[in-house]
């Protein structure tokens, strides 16, 4: 016999995505509906760890929030139990904290946990299942990089700011006859970068799933100034590699922290401006891709999501992953969704499509 759910905790974690809101209101609700009490952990796993709180989450809370950017609950990218960052006199060490989230997960009466982030806060979330907690995941990420999952709430939005942009682009990249390249998000996996880039008629597509050779950028771009298109948009994920070369980082790596990848558009600019001799600018759309309402493809996906959440939990099916399998949401083991990144199949019809619609990919 299983313990009887009686008080569930949510939380989030890793970089925020439109959408998140929704999810916990549906969750929140739909465990109401059983008559479950509700708590969000604050920052991931801040609020477990005195770092920050635990807040009732019940009807008031959750009211009105389906179409706002952000998270009610806010979130962290340095909120890792098994490495958490400490300062201490020769710099900053790491701690695995892990036995105390579970120890006050336990002393706050929690049965289940519904974690809702993505590959690195899914795979906290595996790790502490692994030791016993009873967890259930939500994917959540505008890179959409999740296995298992066909997509992860938050990219269509992204998707959909990244398009605006590159359309507005066009406009100016005409008038003044300049090339553009526009950074996109996008670690490891090229999932905006392809999406926005073929919806907005981009010229030339950089995923890290296909290494560029700059030569052939620059030949598509002199390909369209000769046929008279005195303009051209380039459009590059941040994680795009040169062939037989490295992605281009802001800052190293630190005791738990990723390294931050940015600054591929500015290099491509002016590698592209010396060769070409054309004038060319550079745009970074970062975080304003994580912003904004979630479209409404975006919010039901999310909402979806929470409600079937609530529903594993109900069921005891812990150590499991909500995820989009079309027509349904079913729920798939944690342990395969952190296996491994969902990247963009280089045989999918999207590349396809941009192949034959003459989007080149540098390659
Ligand atoms: O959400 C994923 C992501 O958007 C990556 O594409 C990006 O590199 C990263 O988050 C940036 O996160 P932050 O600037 O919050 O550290």
């Amino acid at each position: 016999m299983h313990r009887p759910i009686r008080r569930i905790a949510l939380n989030t974690g890793g970089g925020d995505a439109p959408g998140l809101n929704a999810v916990i209101r549906a969750a929140v609700l739909s465990a109401i509906h059983r008559g479950w009490e509700v708590y969000g952990i604050r920052k991931g796993y801040g609020g477990l760890l005195g770092e920050d709180g635990i807040v009732r989450l019940d009807r008031e809370a959750v009211r009105g929030i389906t179409h706002l950017g952000g998270t009610i609950l806010g979130t962290t990218n340095r909120g890792n139990p098994f490495e958490w960052p400490l300062d201490t006199p020769d710099g900053i060490t790491v701690q695995d904290r892990s036995d105390e989230v579970i120890a006050a997960f336990h002393e706050h009466g929690f049965d289940a946990l519904i974690a809702i982030g993505g590959d690195g806060s899914l795979h906290i979330a595996n790790r502490l299942a692994a030791k016993g907690l009873p967890v259930v995941g939500v994917p959540k990420t505008i890179d959409n990089d999740l296995a298992c999952t066909q997509v992860t709430f938050g990219f269509h939005t992204a998707v959909q700011t990244a398009t605006d942009a590159i359309d507005k682009l066009h406009s100016t990249a005409q008038s003044h006859e300049r090339v553009f390249v526009v950074e996109v998000m996008g670690r490891h996996t090229g999932w905006i970068a392809l999406h926005s880039g073929v919806a907005g008629s981009a010229d030339v597509i950089l995923i890290p799933e296909i290494p560029y050779h700059i030569e052939k950028v620059c030949e598509k771009i002199e390909e369209r100034y000769s046929d008279g298109k005195r303009f051209a948009i380039v459009v590059a994920a941040e994680g795009a590699v040169p062939h037989n070369g490295e992605a281009v980082y802001i800052e190293a790596a630190r005791p738990g922290r990723a390294a931050r990848l940015g600054g591929i558009a500015e290099r491509l600019a002016a590698q592209i401006q010396e060769r070409t001799g054309h004038e060319t600018r550079s745009l970074v759309l970062g975080h304003l891709q994580r912003g904004g309402t979630p479209t409404s493809y975006d919010r039901l996906i999310a909402l979806r999501f929470g409600a079937a959440a609530v529903r594993l939990v109900a069921e005891h099916r812990f150590g499991t992953m909500v995820a989009l399998d079309p027509p349904n949401v079913r729920a798939v083991p944690l342990e395969d969704a952190v296996g491994e990144l969902k990247r963009v199949p280089l045989d999918s019809d999207i590349i396809e499509t941009a192949r034959d619609l003459g989007i080149s990919f540098g390659d």
